[in-house]
């Protein structure tokens, strides 16, 4: 469903992405682990076609990201931390229409996608009001349900749960095994060990822009004669620093 070929991305004397290839199949969830600054943003936004490759390519989908970047973007929904980019005047519901009437959707289909979504993500509340005053959380989970009203295959998610509360984390982490269970593709990035222990079906450690180490959890647990994931990334990225 992915496959990432020799993906780079330098900026200027920078290498943040430096020569990376994985794939993902059709209905799992891969979870791109790694320090600040590692490259996982960078590489979540190549594959976003948000950010032009400096080397490599990926086909997603079955397009080329290179070549068909038109017919990638149909294929995925994409939410990136920091900025949400919602309307702050519209209401989180008018937030989600808006997007899905970008995506060429008729008005019944996005009606039943936000009762849905509003329910999966626990927005009843507060879906009618304008998104201006909400809680950084509430804004995150707009985000998501406006990144993938349009029912996208592939999904992209950079740190979905960062700075939110442990309830909506919950949410959101049994928001993301219901998209899972419907057979959708996932790529997020996270500094939970946690998380990732909970949500990936696979792995991959992303270390000074290299792929270090793509691997099941299971197959890491067995390689590393350890079950704790964390102590496993750090004997990881502790031993490529010295
Ligand atoms: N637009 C840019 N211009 C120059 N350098 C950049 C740019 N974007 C990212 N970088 C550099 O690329 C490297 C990787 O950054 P990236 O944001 O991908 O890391 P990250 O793994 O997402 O980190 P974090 O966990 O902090 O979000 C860093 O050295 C960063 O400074
Ligand atoms: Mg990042």
């Amino acid at each position: 469903m992915i496959e990432v070929n020799s993906l780079s991305k330098h900026f200027k004397d920078v290498v943040a992405v430096d020569n990376i290839s994985f794939k993902v199949e059709e209905g799992k969830v891969f979870g791109l682990l790694g320090e600040n600054g590692a490259g996982k943003t960078t590489t979540l936004r190549m594959l976003a076609t948000m950010l032009k490759p400096t080397t490599g390519t990926a086909n997603i989908g079955g397009y080329d990201l290179i070549q068909e970047p038109v017919d990638v973007r149909g294929e995925i929904g994409i939410l990136f931390g920091g900025e949400t980019g919602l309307y702050d005047r519209l209401s989180a519901r008018e937030n989600i229409e808006y997007f899905g009437l970008l995506n060429g959707m008729t008005k019944e289909d996005i009606n039943i996608q936000i009762e849905k979504l509003s329910h999966s993500l626990e927005m009843e509340d507060y879906i009618e009001r304008r998104v201006g005053k909400f809680s950084k959380g509430m804004k995150q989970k707009v985000a998501l349900a406006r990144s993938i009203v349009h029912n996208p295959s592939i999904m992209f998610f950079d740190e979905p749960t960062s700075g939110l509360d442990v309830t909506a984390v919950r949410i959101v982490h049994k928001f993301i095994k219901e998209l899972k269970s419907e057979g959708k593709t996932i790529i997020f990035s996270s500094h939970s060990m946690n998380e990732v222990e909970k949500l990936c079906d696979e792995v991959g450690i992303i270390h000074k822009g290299k792929m270090i180490e793509v691997s099941t959890l299971e197959g890491l647990k067995e390689k590393f004669k350890e079950e704790n994931l964390e102590e496993i990334f750090i004997s990881l990225v502790g031993e490529k620093n010295e």
